[in-house]
């Protein structure tokens, strides 16, 4: 299976890429001109050029089965950039995935996407922009799955004693999640069929309970019935 991770230079983007590389899928890395890329991803395909042109993001996602959607807007004075980069390049590639025929479609969002009164939204109303770029990928009409992760942090250690608590849409407000640990969610979701069409939440915390993406999805299920025979 081909994979191509867009945002690839990210702090997120690389980790997906090089866990992707961990279980031998063939990785494409997506990025727009001038990105700076990892030693450690040299040995994949690569892809340089504006995810605002149409052609070429048909040329660098023709043969690719799966897309992981990495890109965010960086903070920056130019309070434009969610909308450009969170609403309007995230609908292109999802375009660009519908004319070129890639089967699945992972997008790195956030926690608390879709709220107005949310201190993110100083930086150009991010997590209303964010909002359209779900809804993009959720009415494409594209098996999709959106990580929704808490705050990112850098940490590379004693990742073994964290477990993620996975759960639906607008549960959680808070928490934190190191980058790896969602690169790793990322993977996960892609190996497990029943993450298609869910939003996950994710944050993680030596107290959570360890389980698989797949066993907590069992659970949202069971929140749900029970929900419905009340
Ligand atoms: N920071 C947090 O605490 C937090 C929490 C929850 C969710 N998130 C979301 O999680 C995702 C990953 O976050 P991160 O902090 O790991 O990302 P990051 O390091 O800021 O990387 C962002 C990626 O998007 C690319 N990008 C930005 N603007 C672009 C443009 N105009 N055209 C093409 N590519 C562009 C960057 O390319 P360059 O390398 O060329 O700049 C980079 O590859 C983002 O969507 C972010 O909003 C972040």
């Amino acid at each position: 299976m081909k994979i191509a991770v867009s945002g690839a230079s990210g702090k997120t983007g690389f980790r997906i890429a090089e866990e992707a590389l961990k279980k031998r899928f063939e990785v494409r890395l997506i990025t727009r001109k001038g990105s700076v890329l990892p030693h450690s991803l040299k040995s994949c395909e690569k892809e340089e050029l504006s995810l605002f042109n149409n052609s070429e993001l048909d040329q660098s996602l023709s043969g690719v089965d799966t897309l992981i959607i990495a890109t965010g807007a960086r903070p920056n004075i130019d309070l434009t950039g969610p909308a450009k980069v969170d609403a309007v390049a995230v609908s292109n590639q999802v375009e660009s995935c519908k004319r070129v025929g890639v089967k699945r479609i992972i997008l790195v969002s956030s926690l608390c996407v879709g709220k107005l009164f949310h201190p993110l939204n100083l930086f150009g109303l991010i997590l209303l922009w964010k909002k359209v770029g779900e809804d993009k990928v959720i009415n494409s009409g594209i098996d999709w799955t959106i990580i929704r992760p808490g705050g990112l942090n850098e940490s590379e250690e004693n990742l073994q004693n964290q477990n993620i608590l996975y759960t639906q849409k607008n549960s959680q407000e808070e928490g934190s999640i190191p980058r790896r640990l969602v690169a790793k969610a990322c993977i996960e979701a892609l190996n497990t069929s029943t993450a298609i069409g869910k939003i996950i939440e994710i944050t993680s915390s030596e107290e959570n309970k360890s389980l698989t993406m797949k066993k907590a999805i069992e659970g949202f299920n069971n929140i749900s019935n029970t929900i419905l025979e009340v």
